[in-house]
């Protein structure tokens, strides 16, 4: 039951490099009065979530408000019916912009992207891979031209980034602008 004041934000973490910014992204969202998270981790993200950080998955899972299984491809968010504002992945593995790209949605999170895709919704992807080849290249602008945003987790300069949290914090920050989320700290240009 969707609580009358929240709104439903999807989260899909998925096995690029950089798991922490999806868990910090997560750890931020729970102060937000306004939206409610719904997280799905695919296979990968358990393996970053292991390798990249002090996390254990049960602590990524405790921070979301509904978490779904991966392979749950009966879940609510595999359906358009089910009301979302939209859905972030973050980060992005180039396997998942592939998948979401091709709408070959063979697992929980595919599917989710593609029914955001299908609804007309906001969908804003963190893809990660260095370098990127033509074919990731391709997916992102096919994505791109969908409608999606294509956020790589990019390092800033202007905020003057004093640790890895800070970098974090600023991507995160232009990612929730996207759904009228304000990150505290976050720094604007000429503001
Ligand atoms: C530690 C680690 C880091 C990885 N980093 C990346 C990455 O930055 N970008 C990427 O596209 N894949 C990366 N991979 C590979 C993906 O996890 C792999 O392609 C996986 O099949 C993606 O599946 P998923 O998108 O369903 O999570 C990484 C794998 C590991 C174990």
């Amino acid at each position: 039951m969707l609580a009358a004041n929240k709104k439903r934000l999807v989260i899909g973490m998925s096995g690029a490099s950089g798991a922490i910014l999806g868990i910090q992204l997560l750890q931020i969202l729970r102060e937000s009065p306004d939206y409610e998270t719904h997280l799905v981790i695919s296979k990968g993200a358990e393996e970053t979530i292991l390798q990249e950080t002090d996390y254990k998955l049960a602590e990524v899972i405790a921070l979301a408000d509904q978490v779904y299984d991966i392979n749950n491809i009966g879940a609510g968010i595999a359906s358009g019916t089910f009301r979302t504002a939209g859905m972030i992945v973050i980060p992005c593995s180039m396997k998942t912009v592939a998948g979401i790209a091709c709408g070959y949605a063979d697992n929980l999170l595919l599917r989710a992207a593609d029914v955001t895709i299908k609804e007309g919704k906001r969908l804003v992807l963190a893809t990660r891979e260095c370098p990127l080849s033509a074919i990731h290249l391709r997916n992102m602008l096919t994505l791109a031209e969908l409608g999606a945003f294509i956020m790589p987790p990019m390092v800033t300069y202007y905020n003057n980034p004093m640790t890895i949290t800070d970098m974090n914090r600023h991507i995160i920050g232009k990612i929730l602008e996207k759904f009228d989320i304000e990150v505290s700290g976050f720094s604007r240009w000429c503001e």
